[in-house]
C-alpha cells in the first residue's frame, strides 16, 4: 500500500522551500519594519472560539472547520483562521496590560474544508497582522499600507483593492432590517442560499457570487448609505488617509466578507492573475470581537493574506528569487583516510558557521566533483594522501577557476565565521 497526502493538502518540496523562505523573510522583514512582533498561537484550539468569533452562521463555521473531539470529549478545531486565536491569546495573556496598542503577526497553516481547487486549498498557509488597542482610522489605513507593501516589495503591484465600512451595533441593526424587507420583495428571484440568508445574514445577499443575485439585487439599499455619524466618519477617515499614501481604492459597498466580527472597516484586495479565487487578502476591523471573547472590549483591526495565492502570482510573474541554501565549500576526498579527515573536517567548520559538504555516498573523486558542480559550492578541495601528508590542499575557486593554496588545519581563515 502507498500512501498519498490528503486531497486539498501540498507538499511543499525542497525545490520550493527555498523560494518560501524568501517570501517569508521578506514579509517579517516589512511586519518589523512596522513595529509589528511576531506571535505564535496554537493550530487547534476548542471549537467554540471559532464559533463565537467567526459567526455561528457563516460558511467557515457551518461547512469548513475541521473539527474533532478528542480522548477528553472535548470539542477541538483545527484553526480556519489566525484572528481568533490571537485575540483568545490576547486576552488570556493580559497583553493588553503592558502596551495599549499591541501589534502582532504571525504566518502559518489554516485548514478549512472547502472544495479543493486552484488557488482553494484545505490546508492553506497565511500571513497576517493584527493591531489590537486603537479605534483611529490610521491603524485601519497602515494596516492596509502594510498589505500593500509586502506585495510591492515582492514586484507585484497588479492588484486592486476594494474597501467598504459595513457599520457598528449602532447602525447596522437598523440597515439590516431595511436591506431585509427589500430583498423579501424579490426572494423568489434569489437562489436559494441567498433566500436563506435573508433571514440570517442579509448583507451576505450583496456579496453573492451569483450572476442572477448580483441582477436582482443591483438596486438594493447599501451599507454605505445607512452608516451612522461615528461610521460614516471613520470611514471617510480610511479613505483620506488613503488618499494621503497614495493607494487606490474602489469603494464596494457590498462587499462584506465571510466572517461575522467585523465592524466598520472591511477590505480586500484582488489579483487579476488568480482564477475564480481571486482574493490575495482581506482584513478590517473588529471592535466587538474582543468583547465577544469574554475580554475587556478593545477596538482592533487586521488582515490575513493567503501565502499559496501569492505564490501563484509570484509563478505568473517568472519570479525566481529564492534564499540561497548552496554549499560554500565542498571536500572531496579520494581514499579512505581522506574520508575520515574530511568528516571531522566539515562538522568542525560547520561549527564555525560555514556551510561545508562532503559526500557521504563513498562515491568515485570524479563523481564528487560532478556534485560539488550540481549543488554550485562555491569552493571546491580535494583531500588525498598527498594532502593528508603535507597538510596542505589546493582550493579551487568554483566561479573564477582560481586556485590557492590552503592549509588544512587552517581552512577556516579563509572564510567569514560566525560560527562558535
Ligand atoms: P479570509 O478572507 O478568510 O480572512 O482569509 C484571508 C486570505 O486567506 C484569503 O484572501 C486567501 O488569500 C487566503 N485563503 C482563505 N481560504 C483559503 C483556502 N481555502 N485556500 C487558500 N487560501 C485561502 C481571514 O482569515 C481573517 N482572519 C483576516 C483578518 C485578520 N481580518 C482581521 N484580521
Amino acid at each position: 500500500m502507498t500512501f498519498r497526502s490528503i486531497r486539498g493538502t501540498k507538499d511543499i518540496l525542497p525545490a520550493e522551500t527555498a523560494r518560501w523562505q524568501f517570501v517569508e523573510s521578506t514579509i517579517r522583514t516589512v511586519f518589523h519594519r512596522f513595529n509589528y512582533k511576531e506571535i505564535r498561537t496554537p493550530i487547534f484550539e476548542q471549537t467554540s472560539l471559532f464559533a463565537r468569533s467567526i459567526g455561528e452562521l457563516t460558511d467557515i463555521v457551518g461547512k469548513e472547520m475541521y473539527t474533532f473531539t478528542d480522548r477528553s470529549d472535548d470539542s477541538l478545531t483545527l484553526r480556519p483562521e489566525g484572528t481568533a486565536s490571537v485575540i483568545r491569546a490576547y486576552i488570556q495573556n493580559n497583553l493588553g496590560e503592558a502596551q495599549p496598542l499591541v501589534k502582532v503577526y504571525y504566518i502559518g497553516p489554516m485548514f478549512r474544508q472547502e472544495r479543493p481547487q486552484a488557488g482553494r486549498l484545505r490546508q492553506f498557509h497565511q500571513f497576517g497582522a493584527e493591531a489590537i488597542g486603537s479605534p483611529q482610522p490610521e491603524v485601519d489605513a497602515e494596516i492596509i499600507a502594510m498589505t500593500i507593501q509586502i506585495y510591492r516589495e515582492l514586484s507585484l503591484t497588479e492588484f486592486s483593492l476594494k474597501i467598504n465600512s459595513v457599520g457598528c451595533e449602532k447602525c447596522r441593526p437598523h440597515y439590516k432590517e431595511v436591506l431585509r424587507s427589500e430583498l423579501r420583495k424579490i426572494a423568489s428571484q434569489l437562489s436559494p442560499d441567498s433566500q436563506r440568508r435573508i433571514e440570517e445574514n442579509p448583507m451576505r445577499v450583496l456579496d453573492s457570487k451569483d450572476e442572477n443575485d448580483q441582477k436582482a439585487t443591483a438596486s438594493m439599499p447599501l451599507i454605505t448609505e445607512h452608516l451612522c455619524p461615528e461610521c460614516s466618519q471613520h470611514f471617510d477617515d480610511v479613505k483620506k488617509y488613503l488618499k494621503n499614501l497614495g493607494i487606490p481604492f474602489l469603494v464596494d459597498g457590498r462587499l462584506v466578507r465571510g466572517l461575522d466580527y467585523y465592524t466598520k472597516t472591511a477590505f480586500e484586495l484582488t489579483s487579476t492573475a488568480l482564477g475564480s479565487q481571486d482574493a490575495l487578502a482581506g482584513g478590517g476591523r473588529y471592535d466587538l470581537l474582543t468583547r465577544e471573547l469574554g475580554g475587556k472590549e478593545t477596538p482592533g483591526v487586521g488582515f490575513a493574506a493567503g501565502v499559496e495565492r501569492l505564490m501563484m502570482v509570484l509563478d505568473k510573474k517568472g519570479m525566481t528569487r529564492e534564499v540561497d541554501i548552496k554549499p560554500t565549500l565542498f571536500i572531496a576526498a579520494a581514499d579512505e583516510a581522506s574520508r575520515d579527515w574530511t568528516i571531522t573536517a566539515i562538522t568542525n567548520l560547520r561549527a564555525k558557521g560555514i556551510a561545508a559538504e562532503s559526500d557521504s555516498l563513498r562515491r568515485s573523486l570524479k563523481a564528487q566533483m560532478r556534485e560539488a558542480d550540481r549543488q554550485q559550492a562555491a569552493y571546491v578541495i580535494v583531500v588525498g594522501q598527498h594532502e593528508l601528508e603535507t597538510g596542505k590542499a589546493s582550493m579551487k575557486n568554483m566561479r573564477t577557476g582560481q586556485q590557492q593554496e590552503v592549509v588544512l588545519n587552517d581552512i577556516a581563515a579563509h572564510f567569514p565565521t560566525s560560527g562558535t
